[in-house]
């Protein structure tokens, strides 16, 4: 048997603590995965930015991307290795890139999704353009906001059509903090949306692969304190629901990670953010739930390497469109498009993968969250979001917090008679130096 290796490639931005966790994990993981008559080993590989020829051979056997979506010289290097070197990428920037958020929730109110009643305004200023005059004139009507607002009443939400990172979002409840949000907005294109309120429960539901998990959220608590240590406050066909509508959306445009924002109001979950190309992975937001993502991108990672999957270059829509324009209840209509979902995420494939090789997966991860090299990478990263003076005491509550993870994973392992690793000397390769930015935010 030959030893084939094979890299999987990180496109990073200022993410600083998972990738460590990622790197490191995967160096203790050790994985050899059989291919024919040899077997697959990994390492892990940051992708630096410089200029590229066209024609470039790429090494990796699969990108996780965390950079184009905003920066456009990596965004064309991987355009480029998809056309022209069938590179598996998550996410393909061609499916987002084309897909902002006012496609996507078009899009899932085709597949009869309950998305809030949304009206896109065009922008209130434009660029100087020497088309411009002449086309506005001929074209563009004048409106009144409160006839617009009418159609989605008050209260509603003003938000950018293709939003992130909270940007330009405003809660709107009468007209004249209408016109005062549309006199703010500038040249941004923006949507007007129904609010839904009262809500009695904010979810985030985080996928990746066939993967889901579904976490509490509370867009009013500091930012550290959004997502919340919560157990149980779904029931089983609720959390179901919220696993097949993540996946539909995933599937449907060909993402591969993604986050769905839903708010539950009168038994029912309305999604009103689920075009992220990037969901949140920082531990001082993610905290006890950073570990299962971690774990999830590992799994993907390695599955989409090791069995050789494809890049899809087209999605592929009639399948869900036929189950859209048939009579069956939404609920059904749901489980139809996330049984496609899963046939698309090859789920039972991927789940039979995670058995046969990365059964230990679970044991070196709850292992490595006690290491001081897991502590000092929290660290890390806390020093560039708080304060100096407020470091050690971030530190501490965010370790707390992964701890408390590995007391109920343990509990878990435990209940499911997984064995712990033997304790043995383990080596990690050197930590990935501090940029000169973090350099400069330590005052080392
Ligand atoms: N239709 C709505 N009904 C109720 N609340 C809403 C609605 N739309 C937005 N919000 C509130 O505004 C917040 C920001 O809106 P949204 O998530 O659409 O923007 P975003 O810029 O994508 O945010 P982020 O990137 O942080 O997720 C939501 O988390 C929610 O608290
Ligand atoms: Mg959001």
């Amino acid at each position: 048997m030959a030893e084939v290796p094979l890299t999987i490639g990180l496109s990073l931005g200022a993410d600083l603590e998972w990738p460590i966790f990622f790197e490191d994990i995967i160096g203790r993981l050790q994985p050899r995965i059989p291919f024919g008559d040899d077997y697959h080993t990994f390492r892990v590989e940051r992708v630096t930015i410089e200029p590229f020829s066209l024609r470039q051979p790429v090494r990796y056997a699969v990108l996780l991307d965390r950079l184009t979506h905003w920066y456009h010289t990596s965004r064309e290097w991987i355009k480029k290795a998809v056309v022209h070197d069938d590179l598996y990428v998550f996410n393909n920037p061609f499916t987002i890139q084309s897909m902002e958020k006012h496609t996507s929730y078009a899009a899932m109110m085709r597949l009869g999704l309950p998305v809030p009643r949304t009206v896109l305004l065009p922008p209130k200023e434009y660029e100087t353009q020497p088309d411009l005059e002449v086309t506005l004139a001929q074209y563009a009507r004048l409106f009144e906001l409160d006839a617009v607002a009418d159609q989605v009443g008050f209260p509603c939400y003003m938000k950018p059509f293709d939003g992130g990172a909270w940007r330009g979002v405003s809660r709107i409840e009468n007209v004249d903090q209408l016109r005062a949000a549309y006199e703010q907005s500038g040249k941004s294109i923006m949507h007007l949306q129904e609010a839904v309120e009262p809500y009695d429960l904010f979810v985030r539901a985080l996928a990746v692969g066939p993967q889901v998990n579904v976490i509490r959220y509370d867009p009013a608590a500091p930012m550290h304190d959004r997502y919340k240590v919560d157990f149980n406050f779904v029931e089983a066909d609720q959390w179901q629901l919220l696993s097949d509508m993540v996946l539909t959306i995933n599937s449907f445009f060909n993402w591969d990670f993604n986050s769905c924002e839903s708010l539950r109001k009168d038994g029912a979950f309305y999604p009103i953010d689920f075009a992220n190309a990037c969901p949140d992975s920082q531990v001082t937001s993610l905290h006890f739930h950073l570990p299962w993502l971690v774990k999830a991108k590992i799994r993907w990672a390695l599955f989409v390497a090791a069995t050789h999957r494809r890049v899809r270059h087209h999605p592929d829509w009639e399948p869900y469109f036929a189950i859209a324009s048939s009579d069956r209840p939404y609920r059904e209509k749901l489980s139809a498009y996330a049984a496609l979902a899963h046939r698309s995420f090859e789920t039972d494939r991927f789940l039979e993968f995670c058995d046969t090789h990365l059964s230990h997966l679970d044991e070196v991860t709850w292992d490595y969250f006690s290491s001081d090299r897991a502590l000092e990478a929290v660290r890390r990263k806390v020093a560039v979001i708080f304060p100096p003076h407020e470091v050690d005491l971030y530190t501490e509550h965010f370790w707390g917090l992964l701890q408390f993870w590995r007391k109920t994973e343990r509990d878990r392992l435990d209940a499911i008679g997984s064995h712990r690793l033997p304790a043995g000397e383990v080596v990690d390769a050197p930590l990935h130096p501090l940029s000169q930015a973090e350099r400069v935010e330590e005052n080392l």
